[in-house]
């Protein structure tokens, strides 16, 4: 599947990435680094907010529909899930799909990827898990291990919407590449009210705020950085033109801080920016749906038209 990616070299590309995004004119860090141990557990604890509305509208979404999904000709072979964090929402469809008989969770999280696989497969004895630690935005291997059999990728969370847009589709279309007879279950979150996005990426408990600001921590704990987390602001704005949330971290003060024997300066004022979450309509995902190559042959939402999760083949 993807490039397994040792330790060692997963912390020179850790390194040479935030180096390169903190040496920029607009400081900037790709999401994925977000996700270490830490990062992962703080995540999970996010899924559990009243204000973070995602995880709870797209289970509602996915109890409701996961025996329809069973028609899928991949429901009764090998189910590839990329970002599958705690893998909780997939039970949801090991539950409906009795005859599946591989589960391949992908995640950059490795240690957090682990322990979910070992869940997986204590509470379904059957299945043959195969945990893949490695990022899904690498170019796709080959798929040695599910040679005959029909495949589903599941997609949840609305991690899609963490992409820019033209990344976005090129994503779908090396998934498209790599697995051109599979059916995708993708979820996505919509536009709605800026008050409730706001909430949501700015909880009154702070989660989301010790989620943005680890990246600071794992930068100090991995790259021997000097970060004072005190000196930084969790920042999420809704950009309406964009219709995307992004989170910052904005400098409290001018500022200098030392990253691998590098020195990066900080103006007050200026941010990091740590995520995008894209909020699509259906109109919007559709465009970059095609754009990627494959065609919508489904979609179900919740009743507030809040969420969406969208079945897709190869057009
Ligand atoms: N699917 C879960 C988790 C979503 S959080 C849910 O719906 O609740 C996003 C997940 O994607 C995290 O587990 C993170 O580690 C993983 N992830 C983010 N970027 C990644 C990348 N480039 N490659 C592999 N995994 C990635
Ligand atoms: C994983 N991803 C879809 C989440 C989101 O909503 O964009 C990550 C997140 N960022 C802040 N809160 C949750």
């Amino acid at each position: 599947m993807t490039k397994h990616v040792s330790p060692e070299a997963q912390a020179d590309l850790f390194r040479d990435d935030i180096l390169a995004g903190l040496l920029k004119d607009r400081k900037v860090v790709s999401s994925k680094w977000l996700y270490d141990d830490v990062g992962s557990h703080l995540f999970e604890a996010i899924t559990e907010l009243d204000a973070y509305y995602p995880t709870r509208t797209e289970i509602s979404i996915l109890e409701r529909n996961a025996k329809k999904y069973r028609r899928l000709p991949g429901a009764r072979g090998a189910m590839v899930e990329l970002g599958s964090g705690s893998s909780r929402k997939t039970d949801l469809l090991l539950d409906a799909f009795p005859d599946l008989s591989v589960y391949m969770p992908i995640d950059i999280s490795a240690n957090h990827l682990k322990a979910a696989a070992e869940r997986v497969r204590r509470a379904y004895p059957s299945l043959a898990v195969i945990p893949v630690a490695a990022d899904f935005t690498q170019p796709f291997g080959q798929l040695p291990l599910l040679p005959e059999l029909p495949v589903l990728i599941f997609f949840p969370g609305s991690t899609i919407g963490n992409f820019e847009k033209s990344e976005a589709a090129a994503l779908l279309s090396n998934i498209r590449s790599a697995m051109p007879e599979a059916s995708l279950i993708i979820g996505v979150d919509r536009p709605k009210d800026a008050q409730v996005l706001q909430d949501a990426y700015d909880d009154p408990a702070g989660i989301t705020a010790a989620f943005n600001q680890n990246l600071l921590q794992r930068i100090n704990r991995e790259l021997d950085g000097t970060f004072d987390l005190a000196a930084f602001a969790h920042k999420a704005v809704w950009n309406v033109s964009e219709s995307r949330i992004e989170m910052h971290l904005e400098s409290k003060a001018q500022q200098t801080v030392t990253i691998a024997g590098e020195t990066v300066a900080f103006a007050k004022g200026e941010t990091i920016h740590t995520e995008n979450s894209h909020k699509y309509s259906e109109d919007a995902f559709e465009g970059i749906a095609h754009e990627g190559g494959w065609q919508i042959t489904d979609v179900d939402s919740d009743e507030n038209n809040w969420f969406s999760v969208y079945t897709l083949q190869a057009a």
